[in-house]
């Protein structure tokens, strides 16, 4: 009988016969997947494993801060690294979506390997692929691992892609991932999680991509996602976030008229994210959060739902 806690029994020991005493390095995003694989080899092989936890900018808000502050509470040995800023460069007047993920992919690949090379010995690179990831290969979910393994054909392989591969979550699904977690001590919250794309706001901000306009998705996104979770909303939800469209539209403000940015708020309910439902979310908090958007973030006049349930339209718009 499969149980989480003999499955995090045989894994440890695995872990242990498999690397030994050999330096691990992983990549971690905040998300479920990652965090349940750094936990276990964390308790296989304690602080050989080396975990790098990047900042491309596109995170939620306060997210990068908050997310590395719980990594660190939970005894891992993991390295921060903000590279907000090389991300946004290399993001630079890129306005197809492709386009946007190969940059962000690049990107990623180029920050890690750098930090990789950083650390002497490391002979093995683990991931949080998880059985799904498997079957489908190029995996559409997931955070560093799918980037990683979606972007290994480009330019050649990063010395980092050389490793040896360790995958402690290969043969269980998200639900077992989830039971794992909770067994191994994780936090509720982050276990419970929607899911996030691993190129982030970069995919939510249609058009080219600023600072700015991160600045202000970050803020509109916080709005709908603390208000989900205040009216207990959030777990009735399998993934939530705000679109800022590339779309100015006229207001008026007091006697003023204005003419700002929109935004779109999109909610689904999804088993897996290839088919999802948009979720019927009550009139009222709609009502409150669409002012609260509209009060409280500079730029923005303006905000839709989106009522398009997948297929034909795609959770994210890009
Ligand atoms: P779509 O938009 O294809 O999204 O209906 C299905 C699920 O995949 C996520 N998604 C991504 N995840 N990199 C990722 O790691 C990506 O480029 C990417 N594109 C979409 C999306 O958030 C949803 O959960």
């Amino acid at each position: 009988d499969w149980t989480p806690d003999s499955f995090v029994e045989e894994t440890v020991e695995a872990i242990q016969e498999k690397v030994g005493g050999d330096k691990v390095v992983l990549g971690l995003s905040g998300g479920v997947d990652s965090t349940v694989a750094a936990v276990l080899l964390n308790k296989a092989i304690g602080d050989n494993l080396y975990c790098i936890f990047v900042n491309n900018g596109l995170l939620r808000k306060d997210e990068f801060e908050s997310v590395l502050k719980q990594y660190e509470g939970m005894g891992l040995n993991v390295k921060g690294v903000d590279a907000s800023d090389r991300f946004l460069d290399a993001l630079k007047g890129i306005e197809d979506p492709e386009l946007k993920r190969k940059a962000i992919g690049n990107a990623f690949i180029e920050v890690f390997d750098d930090e990789a090379h950083k650390l002497t010995d490391v002979k093995w690179l683990a991931q949080g692929t998880i059985y799904p990831d498997v079957i489908e290969s190029v995996s559409a979910t997931g955070g560093p691992s799918a980037t990683i393994k979606s972007h290994h054909n480009v330019g050649g392989l990063p010395d980092f892609m050389k490793l040896k591969i360790v995958e402690p979550l290969r043969a269980i699904f998200k639900d077992e991932v989830r039971r794992v977690g909770a067994t191994l001590g994780i936090d509720p919250e982050l276990l419970g999680r929607h899911p996030f794309p691993g190129p982030g706001l970069g995919i939510r901000i249609l058009g080219d991509i600023t600072a700015e306009k991160v600045r202000i998705l970050q803020e509109v996104d916080a709005i709908f996602i603390n208000g989900l979770k205040s009216w207990g909303l959030y777990d009735k939800v399998w993934q939530a976030g705000a679109m800022l469209l590339p779309v100015n539209s006229v207001g008026v403000m007091g006697d003023e008229r204005t003419y700002e940015k929109c935004v779109a708020l999109r909610a689904v309910e999804s088993t897996d994210g290839m088919t999802a439902d948009w979720v019927n979310l009550p009139y009222e908090f709609l009502q409150k959060t669409s002012n609260d958007i509209i009060n409280k973030v500079k730029g923005v006049n303006r905000v839709v739902y989106d009522i398009s349930s997948k297929p034909p339209a795609t959770i994210e718009w890009e």
